[in-house]
């Protein structure tokens, strides 16, 4: 490689506004050699890997693999044990769905207005501004009609977009989604994907966890969690059948060839399909 910074040649056209190319965009998080646990004892080994701005890395792994954990050392829960993690920026969260969660008689405006008055202190109401922004975010997921809807009341891919709205009035630039797509129909799952999509244009980080590989291909990295980090890196060249065998151990109940390439199929999982 040249030593020679880079210049343009005279009467070369000016560099495009197009984002810049992965490697120099802004590394929004970084683990080094990270261990996570509960206790003294690791639940998660090994983690090693970067997000960048405008990335969306598919987080893999059978259950108690390790990506909820992952996810609260993420949002500073948990301190590592061992190794380190930087989160450069601020960090916003649609959590794994807790059916108890739903019950609660809080408007989607409640909850988009919850990434707007955390941080501050319980007395003070949320004002104006922070309404303003809320309405803004549920219009940007697709949803202001809906604003007055009780949470529990809504359709799964609903909820899920309005915990994206709560992120956004975060301000979040690097959004985890935990499970975000488990019991959604098609469309519903088209539409949060394309979601994803636009906050990775943004210059957003997005980190998702999914049981779902296949999906995952379509995605700019995957990080696969077994308890240790099996893999990390594009999808073509990580979701080797080695790797998804270490990644669900003996889980996998069926390859199958399709266009000339054996695919892992996995078991149905908790999202209940029908065979
Ligand atoms: N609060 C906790 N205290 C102690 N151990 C925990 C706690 N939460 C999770 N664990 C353990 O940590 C390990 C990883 O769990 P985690 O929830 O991160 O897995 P996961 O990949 O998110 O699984 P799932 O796909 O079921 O959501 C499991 O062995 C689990 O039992
Ligand atoms: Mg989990």
């Amino acid at each position: 490689m040249s030593e020679q910074p880079k210049r343009p040649a005279p009467g070369a056209e000016p560099a495009p506004p197009a984002p810049p190319a992965p490697e120099r965009r802004a590394t929004l998080v970084a683990a080094e050699h990270l261990a996570v646990g509960y206790s003294a004892a690791p639940v998660l080994q090994e983690v090693e890997f970067q997000l960048r701005a405008g990335e969306r890395i598919g987080v893999l792994g059978p259950n108690g693999g390790g990506k909820t954990t992952l996810f609260r050392a993420l949002l500073g829960e948990l301190k590592p044990l061992a190794g380190e993690l930087r989160v450069a920026v601020r960090a916003g969260t649609v959590p794994q769905t807790e059916r108890s969660r739903l019950d609660f008689p809080v408007s989607a405006l409640d909850v988009a207005l919850m990434g707007a008055i955390a941080g501050r202190p319980w007395w003070q109401r949320p004002g104006r501004r922070e309404r303003a922004a809320a309405h803004a975010a549920l219009r940007r997921v697709g949803l202001d009609g809906l604003h007055d809807r009780s949470f529990g009341e809504l359709s799964g891919g609903q909820r899920q977009r309005v915990l994206v709205a709560r992120a956004l009035v975060q301000d979040a630039r690097v959004v985890l989604l935990d499970e975000p797509f488990t019991g959604l129909d098609n469309v519903s799952t088209a539409r949060l994907e394309q979601l994803l999509d636009e906050l990775a244009q943004e210059g957003r980080g997005v980190l998702i966890a999914t049981h779902d590989v296949e999906q995952a291909r379509a995605w700019d990295r995957v990080l696969c969690l077994n308890r240790r980090q099996i893999a990390f890196g594009p999808p073509a060249q990580t979701l080797s059948l080695e790797v998804l065998a270490s990644t669900y151990g003996g889980s996998i109940v069926t390859l199958e060839e399709r266009d000339g390439e054996r695919l892992a199929i996995l078991p149905p999982h908790h999202h209940h399909h029908d065979h």
